[in-house]
């Protein structure tokens, strides 16, 4: 999600640095932009000429120090509470105050990264889908503190990406996870309970329903970690059992089984 951030910031003429915490993590993100530009070279909707400018405009760094001149910082580190509340500790630390500190996270509270910082009111969720550089949509999330400034800086900003912004307050999931997740945790239930095959579940909601692809082939898309770490935040946040992720889905990660990103999850990549 990182690269393609980085991507479509360079691409709306952004100069970007994008972070990580090691370098093979950095050359893969790099790898996922270039491919994804020749494609654009490939079908003449970008000149290679854009290519290598926009290509130019991203540089890269193990170093969080080198994010102290940012005016906007767009975090997209593993969806886990405590790494990402030590990233925004670290953010808070090296940024220039009027920096905006915005999170694409698919379900924390921004409210409670806000928290860890001293400006919070400069806090927002920018929740980007995947692929990025397709995908219209950036659903912003407003935190307790947020305030309209900041929102309307976020807002046309994703406009200027080309996207299209919808705003949501912070409740967990948002919306867009909220109403999806529970699908996908729910196909999975069917095929955990032997209901119907994996390809009869995608072929179903693809034929029935009109998805572009069925919620087994999204959740490994998505990655089954994502998808599990979203389950459980639905299941705290609401205190409700019918977020209750299901136990397939936690023996696919417990077995390493995460998706089209490690090879295996319900299919084989
Ligand atoms: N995968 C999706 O479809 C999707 C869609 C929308 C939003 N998101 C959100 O985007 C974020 C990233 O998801 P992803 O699927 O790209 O995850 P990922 O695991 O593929 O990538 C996370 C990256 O963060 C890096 N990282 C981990 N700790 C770090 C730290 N302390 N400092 C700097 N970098 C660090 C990792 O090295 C890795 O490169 C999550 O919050 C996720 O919920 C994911």
């Amino acid at each position: 999600m990182g690269a393609g951030i980085a991507q479509v910031a360079a691409r709306g003429g952004f100069d970007v640095i994008m972070q990580d915490v090691a370098d093979e993590f950095l050359a893969r993100g790099m790898k996922t932009i270039d491919r994804s530009l020749q494609r654009d070279v490939d079908k003449a909707r970008l000149s290679r000429d854009e290519k290598s400018a926009i290509v130019a405009r991203i540089k890269t760094t193990t170093d969080i120090g080198a994010l102290s001149d940012a005016l906007i910082v767009v975090e997209a580190v593993t969806e886990d509470l405590d790494v990402k509340t030590g990233v925004f500790r670290s953010l808070d630390a090296v940024t220039r105050a009027d920096a905006i500190l915005a999170s694409n996270t698919s379900s924390i509270s921004i409210t409670k990264l806000a928290t860890v910082t001293q400006k919070p009111d400069k806090v927002i969720g920018m929740h980007f889908m995947n692929p990025v550089p397709v995908m219209k949509l950036i659903e912003i999330i407003r935190g307790a503190a947020t305030t309209d400034q900041t929102y309307e800086k976020i807002r046309a900003l994703s406009e200027q990406l080309g996207k299209v912004p919808l705003e949501c307050h912070d409740s967990p999931g948002f919306i867009s996870n909220r109403l999806l997740m529970p699908m996908i945790n729910e196909a999975i239930f069917a095929l955990y309970e032997g209901v119907a095959t994996r390809e009869s579940i995608d072929g179903i909601m693809k034929l029935g329903m009109n998805h572009p692809m069925g919620p087994l082939t999204l959740a490994d898309f998505i990655g089954l970690d994502v998808c599990l770490a979203i389950m459980n935040v639905l299941h705290d946040g609401f205190g409700d059992s019918k977020y209750r992720a299901c136990p397939l889905l936690k023996r696919y990660v417990d077995a390493g089984w995460l998706g089209k990103k490690s090879g295996r999850g319900f299919y084989e990549y």
